[in-house]
Formats: structure tokens, C-alpha cells, sequence
């Protein structure tokens, strides 16, 4: 045709002869359709996404205003009981990666609310939980045969396989932040899970016995190092306010991360989970943090006070219980109007043991 068209129109160009860049062109081509048919391709294709020059996020800084969670928690509680729901969890989602059921590539943040009598049944699973309470007093965690009653700020550690049922005997309905590293587990594809036939599990310690035992700064004889896991169910927020109270009088303060403590495993003095990781932040009255950025991914809440943190070239301005998620190697900078303390958990205990972590100014 394209003959044609040249012999009526004198003044169109010739056709093009191809050139051995076209021919090479048509060659690979040809070359990787013939290798795909047997589940092969080449690698110099892709090479430069595989190996980046630096860390490129596929999510995306994202942030949930409690005041919208609060109120899409309380309706899920007109639509599904905590029983029939097994876990009443609305989850967080990424909005670069929609229907993954992730906040980043490793974890899982979701809001679950239990209403006043109800309980959530006992169950184990190889994935990690961490709880951070926001709202309610007086429901409980159980978890290895300790029952917890949680308040607001606390710090509830549920490790792999261990058993656990959550339960609101206060009048109040009970919510808080549910942090998996689900995503992990699923990536290696190593989900195991566990219902009992009681959905109570027994308890056999008093709330706050693990706290009490390995907590305070002594462990009870034949204690061995348990680095999978730390001991403790509840790091409550009533033992750690006043220990980022103290520190901010000594003058400690991070230019990135303000008075910042990081949630312990006393019987390794390492991470309390080896998946995540969790530091609990005040921030003083006026503090304008330099920017930082870090490979894990990180999901705050604010637990105390407003201010705002520029991620990337969004800034979000943050109040109580509010939860943002800055994705890995994006560059943030907190700052607050008024002193304010942030909790925070990523999997930067999973980066460190693979030897993978970084961070930068
Ligand atoms: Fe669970």
C-alpha cells in the first residue's frame, strides 16, 4: 500500500527502507515471544525497575481523620456483631494499592471496635498483631492467659501463634488500631490460623502480671532471652506518658523525632516483635522537626495533642487519634502547635535483621 500511495502522490516520501535498528528491534521481539511461550523473559528489560537507584514506594502518604473513622466504626456496629464479623475491623488501606488490605507493602492497619458485651472469639495465627487503643475504657485484650483491660494510649502485644480474644464488659464502645504484618507473613506464604471451640480462653494471670514480671527492670528466675517475642501483653500508656515526661526535663530531645522511646523486649532488650517495631514520641509545645526519611514504611497516631507533618508534598494536619502513613524513603517533618506525642510502628525490626534498613536526613 505504502507503494502505492508514493506512485499517485509525488511529493510524499519515499517509504523507508528498515534500518538494522528495526531489524534488531523486530528480532528481540520476536526473540522474547518465542522464550515467553516457555515462561522465560529477559531480564535486561526490566533490570533498572528490579534493581532502582533508590527505594520507590508503589503507596502512597495517606491520612484518616478519627473524626470519619470514628463514625464508619460506630455504623459497622449497626451492620455486623463483633461475633458474626469475628473481627469488626475497618481496614485502613493504602489508596495507591485499593483491595490489598494494606497500609503499606508489609502491614495491615485496620480500626476494630467491640460494642459493650460483645466479644471477639479466641483465635491464634502465625501473623503478629499489635493493638493501639484510641478510644473506650475498660474492654479487654487476653492474650497468652492474661486478660488486660486496656485504656487509650496503650500498647497491646498479641505475638505470632499466640491465643487471643478480645471482650467489652465497660458501657462504652471500645476502638482501637490494629496493626498486622500480615502482608509479611503472606508474602512468604506462611498463614497459619487456629479457631478454639470456647470463644473465652481461660486466664490464668492477674492483668498487668507480665508487665509487673518482666517489665520493672528484673526477670523472674529461668527467664530465657525470647527474641520472637517480648513478654509483656500491655506497655500502658499510664507507665509511658510519664517516662516521656521525665526525658523531655533532661533535654533529649531529637531534632527529627523529639523525645522519642522505642517499646522494648526486656529479655533481649530488642524489638518487641521481630516483624515491628513501635517508638512512642512527644513532641514539645512549638517543635518543628527536620526532615528525615527511612525505609519502613511507618503508621502514626497522634495519642495526644495536634500538629501537622509535611510527607513528601503533602502536609497533613493531624489531632487526636488521627492515623497517617508515610511509605518507605518518602521524606517527612513533623511539627506541633501544641505538645503532642505520636505513637509509631513500621518493619524496620524485619529490614534490620535482613540488614536492609536505611535512613537519611
Ligand atoms: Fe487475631
Amino acid at each position: 500500500m505504502a507503494v502505492s500511495a508514493a506512485k499517485s502522490n509525488p511529493k510524499a516520501a519515499p517509504a523507508k527502507n528498515p534500518g538494522p535498528k528495526d531489524n534488531i528491534k523486530a528480532v528481540r521481539q520476536a526473540y522474547y515471544e518465542k522464550i515467553s511461550s516457555h515462561d522465560m523473559a529477559p531480564l535486561w528489560e526490566v533490570l533498572s525497575s528490579l534493581v532502582s537507584k533508590e527505594p520507590h514506594s508503589q503507596c502512597v502518604p495517606a491520612h484518616w481523620k478519627f473524626k470519619d473513622i470514628k463514625q464508619f466504626v460506630l455504623e459497622a456496629g449497626d451492620v455486623i456483631t463483633a461475633e458474626e464479623a469475628t473481627r469488626r475491623v475497618l481496614i485502613l488501606e493504602n489508596p495507591a494499592i485499593r483491595g490489598k488490605s494494606q497500609v503499606t507493602n508489609t502491614l495491615f492497619a485496620g480500626v476494630q471496635m467491640i460494642l459493650p458485651g460483645e466479644i471477639a472469639p479466641a483465635h491464634q495465627h502465625v501473623a503478629s498483631a499489635i493493638r493501639f487503643v484510641l478510644d473506650g475504657d475498660g474492654a479487654y485484650t487476653a492474650v497468652d492467659g492474661e486478660k488486660t483491660i486496656m485504656s487509650p494510649g496503650d500498647f497491646v502485644i498479641t505475638a505470632n501463634w499466640a491465643p487471643h480474644d478480645h471482650g467489652n464488659t465497660s458501657k462504652k464502645p471500645m476502638m482501637w488500631l490494629d496493626v498486622l504484618d500480615m502482608p509479611t507473613i503472606n508474602h512468604f506464604e506462611t498463614s497459619f490460623a487456629n479457631y478454639f471451640d470456647d470463644p473465652i480462653q481461660t486466664t490464668t494471670r492477674q492483668d498487668g502480671d507480665s508487665y509487673c514480671f518482666y517489665g520493672s527492670g528484673v526477670l523472674p528466675d529461668g527467664t530465657e532471652a525470647s527474641p520472637a517475642r517480648t513478654p509483656v501483653i500491655n506497655y500502658a500508656y499510664a507507665r509511658m506518658r510519664p517516662i516521656l515526661e521525665r526525658l523531655k526535663k533532661t533535654g533529649v530531645i531529637d531534632k527529627h523525632h523529639g523525645v522519642r522511646v522505642r517499646y522494648v523486649n526486656p529479655t533481649t532488650g530488642g524489638w518487641v516483635l521481630p516483624t515491628m517495631g513501635a517508638h512512642l514520641a512527644l513532641l514539645p509545645k512549638g517543635f518543628k522537626g527536620e526532615r528525615y526519611r527511612s525505609t519502613d514504611g511507618t503508621v502514626f497516631v497522634c495519642a495526644e495533642g495536634q500538629g501537622a507533618t509535611k510527607v513528601g508534598d503533602k502536609l497533613f494536619e493531624w489531632s487526636q487519634n488521627d492515623v497517617f502513613v508515610v511509605p518507605p524513603w518518602v521524606p517527612y517533618a513533623h511539627s506541633a502547635g501544641k505538645e503532642s506525642v505520636l505513637f509509631s510502628i513500621s518493619d524496620r525490626p524485619a529490614q534490620e535483621a535482613l540488614g536492609i534498613w536505611r535512613e537519611a536526613a
